[in-house]
């Protein structure tokens, strides 16, 4: 993520670069900083067709074996009976639990800045000054079912014995910190490990016998950023058919993970395959084919889960959780030129714009997952979706805006990252509910 910038480079040779990129750039000079710096363009639409994919809803079984739920027959012939040998439980009807909207909850937040006292300094938006505290009180609320409360005794009955790995950016590290608040309510886990970055760190959990890691990986695929005179170009190449192997080295001792992508590939991205370049994202130049960011994000989720799928040494038990793109909400303005994000309550349904860029980039997510699971299910791999896109969507009060204890060059705000607590939380409901989904089907077969 961008505020991780600071830290690599100086961010004074970073501006004076900018006059040198801003000319390639076919979007208006204002932009050029922040396509590269931001995670969130909200301009750049991609055109490559991406309609969106259909909701899989089974209709509910009404076969021979479901027949408890028809009237019964006046005239029953004699094979009828023996269907009574097999009764099932009718199968509950699959609830679509990505869709939906926000509710009041009157009991608020999972947890204080007091009872979690591990929340990163960046997301403690309270102890960073912010005032209101109505954005806490609201609960996902699914179109058709109830998503159960979180509730960290279960997550860690479920998940005990195991290791499971957050493998993403700074959002995935965000989740990741929620989640480990939100079990602390039940264990507190031991720091085990931590490197000087805090991009891979290692807790566990004595009690339960749960490991809980975060590996850091901006693309997920190799990327690496052109250096031009020993300063970083902020131009990145991927190699779009080889994941980092900074992650993909501990998959074989991993049982949950949990991947995301997204907020690094609004750059200019120069994508190989092999030896060969098959085009740039924003590079402009004319003998290199434009491809979009949906492109880029496509190939890199389709080569995470075809090297998960192809992984030979990995666990049988590996369940591989895909959470969706997280958006961020800067108001008038991008992150460096006043954007802001101060409201205070949750946007409607009918608020929401799903011709987004987000939702176009959330679609290509899941259906390359999609694509995924049908493989690897075959093999019998396991898979969950946590798709937030959606509902996060309508939280543009659950970032910290200005309240994330700034000290770089004043005055940027933060509409990327999330509050602890905050709506962030949710996304783990909705990890819960893919366990116990995966727990209860694995219990049935
Ligand atoms: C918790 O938040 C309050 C404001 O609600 C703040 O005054 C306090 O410093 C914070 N405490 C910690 C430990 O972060
Ligand atoms: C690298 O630095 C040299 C000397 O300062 C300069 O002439 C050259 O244009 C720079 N190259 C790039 C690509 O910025
Ligand atoms: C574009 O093509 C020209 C002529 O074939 C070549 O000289 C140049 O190096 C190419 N540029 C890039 C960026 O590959
Ligand atoms: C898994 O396989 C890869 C490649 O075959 C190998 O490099 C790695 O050491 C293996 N890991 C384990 C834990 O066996
Ligand atoms: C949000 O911030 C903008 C710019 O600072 C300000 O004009 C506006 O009044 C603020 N809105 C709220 C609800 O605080």
């Amino acid at each position: 993520m961008f505020f991780q910038y600071k830290h690599q480079h100086g961010k004074r040779d970073r501006f004076l670069n900018m006059g040198k990129l801003v000319p390639l750039m076919f979007i208006a000079t204002i932009f050029g900083l922040f396509l590269l710096y931001s995670p969130n363009p909200f301009t750049i639409i991609s055109k490559q067709g991406l309609d969106s994919v259909p909701e899989k809803q089974q209709p509910p079984k009404q076969g021979l074996d479901s027949f408890q739920i028809q009237p019964p027959a006046p005239m029953q012939g004699p094979a009828d009976h023996h269907h009574h040998h097999n009764l099932k439980p009718q199968k509950k009807k699959d609830c679509d639990l990505f869709k939906g909207h926000w509710v009041q909850e009157p009991r608020g937040p999972f947890y204080t800045n007091s009872s979690c006292t591990t929340i990163p300094e960046s997301k403690n938006c309270f102890k960073n000054g912010r005032k209101d505290m109505d954005f806490l009180n609201w609960r996902w609320k699914p179109d058709e079912c109830h998503l159960p409360r979180f509730d960290a005794r279960s997550f860690l009955q479920i998940v005990q014995g195991k290791k499971m790995a957050f493998i993403g950016d700074s959002v995935a590290r965000n989740h990741m910190e929620s989640l480990r608040c939100l079990l602390s309510q039940e264990e507190i886990p031991n720091d085990v490990y931590k490197d000087s970055e805090d991009r891979f760190r290692t807790l566990y959990f004595p009690r339960h016998d749960f490991t809980l890691m975060v590996l850091w990986s901006k693309f997920l695929i190799v990327g690496e950023e052109r250096m031009i005179n020993g300063t970083g170009s902020s131009f990145f190449d991927l190699q779009i058919d080889k994941v980092e192997d900074e992650w993909a080295k501990y998959l074989p001792d991993i049982d949950y993970a949990i991947i995301s992508a997204g907020h690094w590939f609004f750059r200019v991205l120069y994508l190989h395959e092999g030896e060969n370049q098959v085009g740039c994202v924003y590079c402009h130049e004319p003998n290199v084919t434009d491809l979009n960011i949906d492109f880029a994000l496509r190939m890199a989720v389709r080569a995470t889960l075809k090297h998960i799928n192809g992984c030979k040494n990995c666990s049988t038990r590996l369940m591989t959780l895909l959470r969706t793109f997280a958006p961020a909400h800067f108001e008038n303005g991008f992150w460096n030129t006043g954007g802001y994000c101060n409201r205070t309550t949750p946007f409607k349904e009918t608020e929401v714009d799903l011709e987004k860029f987000e939702w176009q980039l959330r679609n290509v997510q899941v259906e390359e997952f999609e694509r995924a699971r049908e493989a690897g299910e075959k093999q019998g791999k396991r898979f969950g979706l946590v798709d937030v896109t959606r509902a996060m969507l309508m939280r543009p009060d659950g970032h910290p805006g200005e309240h994330w204890g700034n000290t770089w060059k004043g005055g940027y705000n933060d509409c990327v990252h999330w509050c602890m607590p905050g709506p962030v939380d949710t996304w783990s409901e909705l990890f819960l509910a893919a366990l116990r989904k995966e727990a209860e089907a694995g219990l049935s077969s």
